[in-house]
Formats: C-alpha cells, structure tokens, sequence
C-alpha cells in the first residue's frame, strides 16, 4: 500500500502535463502576526503559462495579486498563530489553469527597532512542507514507505537525494532511510512517541556529476502521532496528617502524571476515591483530599488507608487508570485528660520530716505518648495552705510524686486532706470533659521527740556581781508529747565564763561566779548561755539563756598611771589634759569630778575640763624628774577617790621627751656585759664535756635510804657546802639594781640572761606566776646551791645548756650588772672545780652509756622543793611532773619501774 505524495519541494514541483500553465498547488509563506496594508507576502511564478493571456486572482479580498505574481495585503490582516490560508488562480487560455493555497504561517521571531515599533523582516522565502506524520505503536509491515521528495531542480539537472539526521546518521540509527535516486522515504520500526516525538531530517539534492548541491537543503519534520498507550502514574508519596476530630480540613493533594502528550486527552485525569468515603473526600480534578467527618478519632484509629483511582481520558471508561493506597495519619489534640486510676489515696510521713517522696499517683491518658497532650502537670488545688507539699510529675511514667518539703508536727495536725488534679500542658480541645481531682490523705506520724526548751530562748536580767548563789529563774523543757517535765534532766551546754549554774534536776539557774558586765564575754550588755535537756530516753533539745546583765557602779575613773609633760623653757607654767576612763555606763560613769586630795605637796592643781578630762597644772616650776601626783577622780555617783600617777617631767626637743631616748642606747659595756654570760656559759659546757669525756673511776651511786634513785639528793634545798652566800647575795642586788636602772620593755628576744624571778634546775623552772616548763640552765642568782646539786646535775646541765635552755630576758646593761655576772662566774667555776674534784673520787661520770635506773623522788623529797622554786610552788602537788618536757618523762617512767 504505497501512498505517493507529491510534494512542492524547493520552489516548484512539476508533476505530469508540462505544457499546461501551471502555479504550484501550496506555498508556506512567514509572515508577521499582523499584516500592514501594502506588505508585499509573495510572488508566484507560473510557469507554462501564456503572459499574454495568463489572468491571477485571489479568493481573500483582504490581498490583491499582480500579473507578475506579487501578492501584497488590501488592508491590515491578522494572522490567527494556527496560521491563515488563501486560494490563488492561475488561467491562461492554454489549459484549464491551476489553484495553489497560500498558507501564511505566522512566524513568531520578530524584533524590535529601538522605536519599539516591530520590524518585519523579510526572511528568506522558502518551500516549507507540513510535517509528515506516522503514528505511535504502528506495527508495520516494515519497511514501510511515506513519502517521495522531489526537488525542481530535478528538472533542470540530473540530481540524486541525500537524507541526514536523528533516525538516519544520528541515533536512533536505520529508522528512516531516502531513495537516493527516487526520492522515496521509508520508515523501518514501530516508533514510541514518548520516546521520539519528532525527527527533524535534512535532505540536499546533489548533482550526479559534479556532486553540488542544486538546491538548497530541506528540513523536513517526520512528527510521531499520540496513541494513550501510558497509564497515569502517582507522584510522591501518599501520606498524609490531620488532625483528628476536624471536618472540611484539607489533608493533601494527590498528584498524577502521564507521559501521553500533553496537548491531548490522553493526559486528563480525574481523581477518585475508591474507599473511606465516609471520613474523606477527593475532588476528582485537583487531586485534593479533605475530611468529610468530625468523627475521626486518634485514640481509636490513629491510620486510615484509602484507595485512589486515577483514569486519563477525563475518567471516561475506555481511559487508562491506575489505583494506589494512600495513608491518612491522625494527629493528636487533647481531648482526652488524664485520669486517675483510684478514686482516693492515702500516704504516712513521720512528723518532723523533710523533703521525702510519700506518694506516687498514677495517671492514665488516651493522648498521643511524650507530647503536652500527655505530659501530666499535677496541682494541689487544696490543702496545702502552709506550703508543706510539693507534687512533681515523673517524667517517664507520668505518675504524680508527692513529696513533704516542710516537717509536720503531729501535735498540731495528725491528718492532712489534700486535693490533687491532674491537668496536662495543653489546653483540652475537642471533649467537653474537665480535668479531674482526687482527694489524699495524709497522716501525720507521731515520733517520741526530744524534751523542748519553752520558749526556745528566755531573757533573764540579772544585775553584775550578784552573789553567788542568786537564783536567775528556772528554765524547764517538756516532752513534746506528754507536756510534762517529768524525767528531764538539765546540763550546761556552755557557758563561757562559768558564771551560771543549771540544777540538774529542776532546771534553776544559780549564779556561781562573779558576773561582769564589763567583761569580753558580755557584748552590749549581753551573756548567752545554752541549756540541754534530756529525757529518760537520752534524746535531748537545745535552749538558750540571754542574760541582760544589768550594770552597777562597781568601776571608778581611772586616771593613767604615767603621765608625761615638758620642761617648760620660758616662765610659764606647764599643764596637762588628764583623761579619766570608767568603764560602768551612765549614770555610773561620766561627768567626773576632780580634784586635790585635801593634803598635797602643792606643786599642781586640777581644773575641769570636760565630762572626762581634767586639767593637771603645775603650780610652780619643777625641774626635769619625776613626780608622784595624787588627784581624786570621781564619778556621778560620788564614786572614785584618790589615785596617783607618776608624773615624769622631761627635756623636750620638738615635743619629744629626751630622757627616754638616751636610755635606749647600749653602751660598749652594755654590750661586753650581754655577750660576757654566752661566754661563760659556754666555757662551763666545754669544761663539762671534758670532765665527761675523760671519765676515769666509777661513781658509786649513794641510793641507800631513798627509794627513787639518784634524783633524790639533787632536790635538797639545802644551801651548797662551798657556796659563800654573801656572793649570792651581791649578786641578787645587782640583779635588781640591773632591772630599775634598764628599761622596761625594751625586751632582747634571745637574751642570754634571766629575769630576776626566773630559775632554772634541772628541767623546770618556777616563775612568779607559776610553773613554766623549761629545761636547761639559766641563771643561778637567787638561789642556793648545794654542791651536791651540781654534783648529781652535770651531765644534764651540760647536755641541755646550748639546746633549749634559754629563757627570754631583759637586757642587762649597767657595769653594776657586769659585776654580778662577774660574779656568777666566779661561783661557776668553783663549781665545776668541785665538781671534777668529786668525779675523780667516784671514778664516775653520771652520764655513764650502762643503763641506769631512775626513780621518782618519792613521798620524802618533792620535786618541787627545789632552790628557789619551793617558796612559789606548792610543795604537796606532784602533778607538775605530768607537764615536764619528754626527757624529764621518760627519766621518771625509768626511776618508777624500779
Ligand atoms: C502535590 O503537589 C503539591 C504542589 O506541588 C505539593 O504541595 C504536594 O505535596 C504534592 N503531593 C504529594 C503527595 O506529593
Ligand atoms: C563566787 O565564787 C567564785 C569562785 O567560786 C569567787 O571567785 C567569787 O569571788 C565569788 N563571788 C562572789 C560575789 O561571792
Ligand atoms: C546571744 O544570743 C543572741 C540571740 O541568740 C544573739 O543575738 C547574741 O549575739 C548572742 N550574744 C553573744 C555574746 O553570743
Ligand atoms: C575631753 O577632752 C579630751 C582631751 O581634749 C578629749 O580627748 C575627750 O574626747 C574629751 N571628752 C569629751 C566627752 O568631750
């Protein structure tokens, strides 16, 4: 089944009947949109045709036609852009004549000159033949022929046709092929015009002999017809959310394609819903689903699958459908609150208990799990009035903690009725239910306490230096739980000055000491002591008692001890502002009252000053010195009386008194004398060291008679068999002449020498103040010495001289001092002479290397008999011993294990 087309290729094509005149039967002209008046569209050549009697004319009268063939437009025309067609007529007398459409194609290139006016260009004219059509899924036969293609110029010269192309030399390659002599297309395969909508295919007509081109080359278009061979498919993925229990919500568009052209109907699609119409909806041309229904609801179906059917053809049957399943997820929204899954709870907690967990409350809801929807918030909308109870929510249960944060006393409330609802973040929506309550209870335990102070602290005013004995008041504590005082006994928990005393049995508080209100223990006139109570089962309570200690007048004024005034250098007369100090408050303290006890040596009188200060004044000159002043200072009340004050008067330079300056200063001999003591001390324990060293006979140890070892005859006080007493005396006097003429309080740290209380005998020394631990030797003025002494001492002494014993000193500077330390070592050195002297008898050193046993002096000799020391110590009292240094203890533990 050949079909011969025959085409006007190029610019004519010549079928049969060469000699009739003849215009081609189409013509494809570009033209623009709109058509002005005058515009020359074409020129038709005729050919065979007779000029003289050869007659054109035009159908459209909006154009006209010339005898030479130029066709040109009347009146503007407006081509339509699927184009616009007219007949031409050509007739000559020759023949019958020929018809030819012209088919003004619309050419959509058109510019623009800088006017904006629209240029209309001329393009080239050409023969452009209408696209070639074969449809889609042809199954043949193969090869199967289209069309034949003849150029004019075949007319004229001996031409063969070339084809190129995709579908010919491109890929897909062999689909079409050219007769190269006949002009004849053929097509060899079914063609899918989803695959290849179109083939644009050039073809050139060649000289056979020269092998030029004779015409210009041809596009031609070999289009694909449609056939609704492809179903529409979904796009993207069917899934969708709402939220549940709304109607007319949108849930999403279903979206669709088709491959099938789009310019026809293969591509309309109509949407259906096949199922689950009862909740949706599905608007059959956009695609777009919307609930129909309120009723969804998450908590009963959480996913709805429906069925969508899509069809091409607007849906009509013959139409190609496809179906899939699209998910509907409900999302959540709180209609649902939580619920409790008891009606009431009860819970314990012991009183007097803080912060614990006593309850968990478990919720239910239906929502969606983790969201504020679920997430239960619990309030204690009742009963919690004094902020006793928290409620917390577990995080991972959703259970109510309900926690004591503040104790509770069982003896004020033993049951406490709360209310607790539960509530979730969000607000409900969609449910007409409210949140629920639930009533707790909760009991208070009641634990045995301990007995409590009341009130917890009392305030007693007592008046200073009450006597002893005085009864404060009494202080009780009770049993919590019985209210009574039975069985509770009462302890000082402290009281800093000892001044009170608690009866253990009924709480009262006595005075015991001297209670002064202007002691450091007192602030502002306040004392604190605490009280402890304790019941028959040892549990106790803490009360405090503020002593208001009232004041007496119990301080006079005190004017100072030493004052100081000027020389005067001129006539006048000096004066001096004496202060006066009393530490009892008013009315017992200030305005004082100076003046001159009635018999005085009339160098000075007292003016007043102020509230507290008088005004000292020379009556006469007096010269540099020092002066006893008595003046009688007296508070409000009238009490006070006569006191002295050395009054120094001195030489001053800019102010500053000179006396005292020149006593600082260390002469040359005060400083011989200071270092001549190290040196004497020193030398004593290089001879010791030798007489030590250069042991040569035993000494028999005389224990006969004492129990406790050979300490014993060390503490006789009696006065040394070689001692001439007339130098210990010198050196006393010298001693204390030292002291008045040095300067107090110009103290030497690492002064060799002691102060004139302080000795030293072997390992303690007794001061004026008491016991003072110290070992080693320090001075030996003031004492007397038994020769014996030193005898049993000398290895100790040696040993501890240069390692610990020296004690802190005064300076000791004037020659009278020199004198006594002079004469110190005169006595040492007798000592140490008789010392050796005895060694050489005994053929002993004591501090031998053999084990020796020491015994604790014993009943007969007390230790603190020694020297000096058993005028300050107490004889009877051994217990000393227990605070000497660790050598003199392990010395005792020796002797005692004898
Ligand atoms: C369909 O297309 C619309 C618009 O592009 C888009 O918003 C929607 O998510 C698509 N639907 C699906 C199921 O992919
Ligand atoms: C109270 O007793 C203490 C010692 O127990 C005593 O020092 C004090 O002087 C006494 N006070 C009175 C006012 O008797
Ligand atoms: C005594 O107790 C009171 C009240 O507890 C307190 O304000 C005051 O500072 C205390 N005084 C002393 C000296 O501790
Ligand atoms: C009284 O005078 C002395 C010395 O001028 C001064 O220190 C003191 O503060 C005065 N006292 C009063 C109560 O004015």
């Amino acid at each position: 089944m050949r079909k011969r087309f025959i085409y006007p290729v190029f610019s004519l094509l010549i079928l049969s009947c060469v000699e009739s005149c003849y215009i081609p039967n189409s013509l494809y002209v570009f033209s623009p949109q709109t058509i002005p008046a005058g515009y020359q569209i074409t020129k038709v050549e005729a050919v065979n045709c007779d000029p003289k009697t050869l007659h054109l004319t035009v159908e459209d009268p909006s154009f006209t036609i010339q005898s030479n063939g130029l066709i040109e437009a009347r009146i503007p025309v407006t081509v339509a852009t699927r184009g616009r067609t007219f007949s031409v007529r050509a007739q000559d007398n020759s023949g019958p004549g020929s018809e030819m459409k012209v088919h003004l194609v619309c050419s959509a290139k058109q510019e623009r000159n800088e006017n904006g006016q629209a240029i209309l260009k001329r393009t080239k004219r050409r023969w452009s033949p209408p696209p070639i059509n074969i449809l889609e899924n042809d199954k043949g036969p193969f090869p199967k022929q289209l069309e034949t293609i003849v150029s004019d110029s075949d007319l004229k010269y001996n031409v063969y046709y070339t084809m190129e192309g995709p579908g010919v030399n491109q890929f897909p390659f062999e689909v079409f092929s050219l007769h190269k002599d006949s002009g004849v297309l053929t097509v060899y395969q079914t063609l899918d015009r989803e695959e290849y909508p179109q083939f644009t295919l050039r073809i050139n007509a060649l000289d056979r002999q020269t092998h030029m081109p004779r015409d210009l080359p041809l596009d031609i278009v070999v289009a694909v017809d449609d056939v609704n061979d492809n179903k529409p498919e979904f796009q993207g993925k069917l899934e969708f959310t709402v939220p549940e229990q709304t109607a007319d919500m949108v849930v999403g568009k279903v979206n669709a394609t088709d491959r099938d052209d789009p310019n026809t109907d293969h591509v309309k699609i109509k949407f259906m819903l096949k199922d689950g119409l009862e909740y949706f909806a599905l608007n059959p041309d956009t695609g777009v689903i919307t609930t129909v229904s309120n009723k969804l609801d998450r908590e009963t179906k959480d996913t709805h699958r429906v069925t969508v059917e899509i069809r091409d053809l607007k849906g009509a049957p013959n139409g190609l459908s496809n179906t899939a399943t699209a998910t509907i997820t409900l999302a959540d929204i709180n209609d649902n609150p939580p619920t409790f899954t008891q009606t009431s709870y009860k819970a314990s907690i012991s009183e007097n208990e803080g912060e614990k967990l006593i309850l968990r409350i478990p919720v239910e809801d239906k929502d969606l799990i983790n969201t504020p929807n679920w997430i239960t918030k619990f309030v204690i909308t009742k009963g919690n009035e004094n902020g006793n109870f928290r409620i917390d929510t577990d995080p991972k249960t959703n259970d109510g903690l309900l926690y004591v944060t503040k104790p509770l006393d069982y003896e004020k409330t033993s049951n406490m009725k709360l209310e607790i609802s539960a509530q979730n973040e969000a607000k409900l929506s969609g449910t007409t239910a409210q949140w629920m309550s639930i009533p707790v209870d909760v009991a208070v335990i009641d634990i045995d306490e301990g007995p409590e102070f009341l009130p917890p602290t009392v305030r007693y005013n007592v008046k200073e230096n009450i006597p002893n004995g005085t009864v404060i008041g009494t202080y009780k504590a009770v049993d919590p739980e019985t209210k009574s005082h039975n069985g509770i006994t009462y302890y000082k928990a402290s009281d800093p000055g000892s001044w009170v005393g608690v009866n253990r049995n009924t709480g009262e508080l006595t005075v015991t000491n001297t209670i002064d209100r202007e002691s450091p223990l007192v602030q502002d006139g306040i004392y604190n002591i605490t009280v402890r109570a304790v019941d028959a089962t040892s549990k106790s309570g803490i009360g405090t008692v503020i002593l208001v200690v009232e004041d007496e007048n119990d301080n006079k004024p005190l004017i100072p001890e030493e004052l100081r005034m000027c020389e005067q250098t001129d006539d006048q007369l000096g004066s001096l502002v004496v202060v006066a100090e009393d530490n009892d408050l008013s009315p017992f303290s200030a305005p004082f009252i100076f003046s001159m006890p009635p018999v005085h040596d009339g160098n000075w009188d007292v003016k007043p000053h102020n509230e507290t200060a008088a005004l000292l004044m020379q009556k006469k000159k007096l010269p540099t010195g020092i002066y006893v002043v008595s003046i009688i200072a007296e508070d409000q009340q009238g009490f006070g009386g006569k006191q002295t004050a050395k009054m120094r008067i001195c030489h001053c330079i800019n102010g500053a008194c000179m006396d005292k300056a020149r006593s600082v200063v260390l002469g040359p001999l005060g400083i011989l004398a200071l270092l001549l003591p190290l040196f004497l001390l020193l030398l004593l324990g290089l001879l010791l060291i030798f007489f030590c060293s250069s042991k040569s006979e035993k000494i028999l140890f005389d224990d006969t008679g004492y129990s406790s070892g050979i300490l014993l005859p060390s503490n006789t006080e009696a006065p040394g068999d070689q001692v001439d007493s007339s130098l210990i005396i010198l050196a006393k006097t010298g001693i204390e002449q030292a002291v008045k003429g040095s300067v107090k309080g110009s103290m030497v740290n690492a002064g060799w020498l002691g102060n004139k209380s302080t000795s030293t005998i072997g390992g303690y020394s007794v001061h004026d103040n008491g016991f003072q631990q110290n070992s080693g030797l320090n001075t030996m003025n003031k004492h007397t010495f038994s020769s014996s002494q030193f005898g049993q001492y000398g290895q100790h002494v040696g040993s501890q001289v240069f390692g610990n014993g020296m004690d802190h000193a005064q300076i000791v500077q004037s020659p009278a001092e020199f004198q006594n330390w002079r004469t110190n070592a005169f006595y040492l050195r007798e000592k140490l002479i008789y010392l050796g002297n005895e060694m050489i008898e005994e053929n002993e050193c004591y501090a031998d290397d053999l084990i020796h046993c020491y015994g604790y002096e014993g009943v007969g000799s007390a230790a603190g008999s020694v020297g000096c020391c058993s005028e300050h110590g107490d004889e009877g009292n051994l217990e000393f011993l227990d605070t000497l240094g660790p050598k003199f203890k392990t010395l005792s533990e020796i002797s005692t294990m004898r």
